[in-house]
């Protein structure tokens, strides 16, 4: 039978209407939570609940099967004067989880930052300090009974030569508060998975050892205790050498194991070199779970550079995680989907594009500075980073229509939010004012 001119006006239409809603960046790859399913691993991230709608809710919902709030379940955040709550950010992420067929973890219940300035200012008896974390629990895991599939119980209780950290819990209750939080958690909401969090304790070392003893121990007096937490905040080049084989004596002890706030950071500014880097990094952490059965999978702590904690702490460090400020995927996103079995490789940059570099204007002590990235016929960009050095001391000023970053005397510009996109047979610019004395020569740039 031969088709209608309506139905193939129909079916033309439908073809169009998917290339236009298909981002260029990898239109063909299946998201990361379908590989992920894939392995019978979960990937997740963590996530601020005011930013998940727009292009940040779109990817939270699309590539991740797993959601963590990165501060809205913290005892501060939820009870920030004593008795008075606010629930609002913490079931706006519960709810956005539900309707996107996600997991969450709740983070965390018993820890030693983000507290109320009510609890940590306050004095109290043992058996003070024990009624409040008990009923912190009991009513903070009660409210989401039965719809997070794990909780982060007790965070960071270790110091990095293994003795129990100094904390309003441990100093007031002794290392049992560990197992009394267990305890509550679990009468609070038997379904729920409960985990010790911390971080530092990726590799084997002194730290993790601690751990593992005090999870042996736990499991041994009965204690409810399901998982580990390994939150591998990550420096470039220092993925630990023992990742599975720690991840593996874990599962040993008949506990889950997942990775829950990964993150690789780097000194700024990036390059392609450093950001290759950081692809196989991301590749090997990834890979590690996915050869222990018991690790259940991985999250990265903010999947975008614009919702990282890095910068901040770290001044000078970030581009710590899998997508750029403006949502385009790095290549640490590839790394994740290698590792996840996914056969997808980063879009190469086009033979056809390259970039040039000019000095339309230059005075006394100052300059103005152009980039032109052009495009060939045939070829194209949906985000580009470009990066050179400066060999005579100039430095970068002002950008326009790019964020550039200079480190010492390597400068990277990555496009602004509007004019990433380079189409086949066009150009984009972008300038810059910077200084100099002597002598300003043209550097090499590279595109990336
Ligand atoms: O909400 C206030 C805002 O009103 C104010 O204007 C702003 C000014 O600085 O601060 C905002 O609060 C910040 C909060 O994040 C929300 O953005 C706090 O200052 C800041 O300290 C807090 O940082 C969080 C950090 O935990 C605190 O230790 C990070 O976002 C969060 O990613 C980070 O997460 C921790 C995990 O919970 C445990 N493992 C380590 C990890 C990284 O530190």
């Amino acid at each position: 039978m031969r088709p209608s001119l309506s139905g193939l006006l129909t079916g033309l239409a439908t073809v169009a209407a998917l290339l236009l809603a298909a981002p260029a960046a990898h239109a063909a790859d299946p998201p990361l939570r379908d590989l992920a399913t894939a392995k019978n691993k979960v990937i997740g991230t963590a996530v601020t609940g005011s930013k998940l709608t727009g292009t940040y809710g779109e990817i939270a919902g699309r590539e991740f099967n797993w959601l963590t709030p990165g501060n809205a379940m913290k005892w501060g955040s939820v009870e920030p004067t004593r008795g008075n709550f606010n629930w609002t950010e913490a079931d706006q992420i519960v709810d956005f989880a539900e309707a996107h067929d996600q997991d969450v973890r709740g983070h965390t219940l018993v820890w030693h930052s983000q507290n109320p300035s009510w609890l940590d200012n306050g004095t109290w008896t043992p058996a003070q300090l024990s009624q409040l974390m008990n009923d912190h629990i009991a009513l903070e895991v009660g409210r989401y009974k039965g719809r997070l599939a794990a909780w982060d119980v007790v965070n960071e209780p270790f110091n990095e030569d293994g003795t129990y950290r100094q904390t309003l819990w441990y100093n007031g209750l002794g290392a049992d508060y560990i197992a009394q939080a267990l305890t509550a958690a679990r009468a609070a909401d038997p379904a729920a998975k409960l985990y010790i969090n911390d971080y530092n304790v990726e590799g084997v070392n002194a730290k993790s050892t601690a751990l593992y003893n005090l999870v042996r121990d736990l499991k041994a007096r009965g204690v409810p205790i399901d998982g580990v937490g390994l939150q591998a905040h990550l420096i470039l080049g220092q993925v630990p050498s023992t990742l599975q084989q720690n991840i593996q004596r874990f599962a040993d002890l008949g506990v889950d194991v997942a990775i829950t706030e990964l993150d690789i950071r780097m000194q700024l500014p990036s390059t392609a070199a450093k950001l290759a880097q950081q692809r196989t990094e991301y590749d090997a952490v990834v890979k590690a779970c996915v050869a222990v059965t018991r690790c259940t999978g991985v999250t990265v702590w903010g999947f975008t550079d614009s919702d990282s904690w890095i910068p901040d702490t770290f001044p000078g460090q970030g581009a710590a995680t899998p997508y750029d400020e403006n949502y385009a995927p790095k290549p640490a996103y590839y790394g994740i989907a290698t590792a996840l079995g996914g056969t997808v490789t980063e879009p190469p940059v086009p033979t056809g594009c390259s970039a040039a570099y000019s000095v339309p204007n230059q005075w006394n002590t100052g300059f103005t500075g152009q980039v032109t990235i052009s495009c060939a016929a045939g070829s194209s960009l949906s985000s580009w980073r470009v990066a050179w050095t400066f060999g005579a001391g100039q430095q970068v000023g002002q950008a326009w229509n790019a964020n550039c970053v200079q480190t010492g005397t390597a400068v990277s510009c990555s496009n602004a939010s509007w004019n990433g996109s380079v189409p086949s047979g066009g150009s984009v610019s972008f300038g810059f004012n910077g200084t100099w004395s002597g002598s300003n020569p043209v550097p090499t740039v590279t595109l990336g």
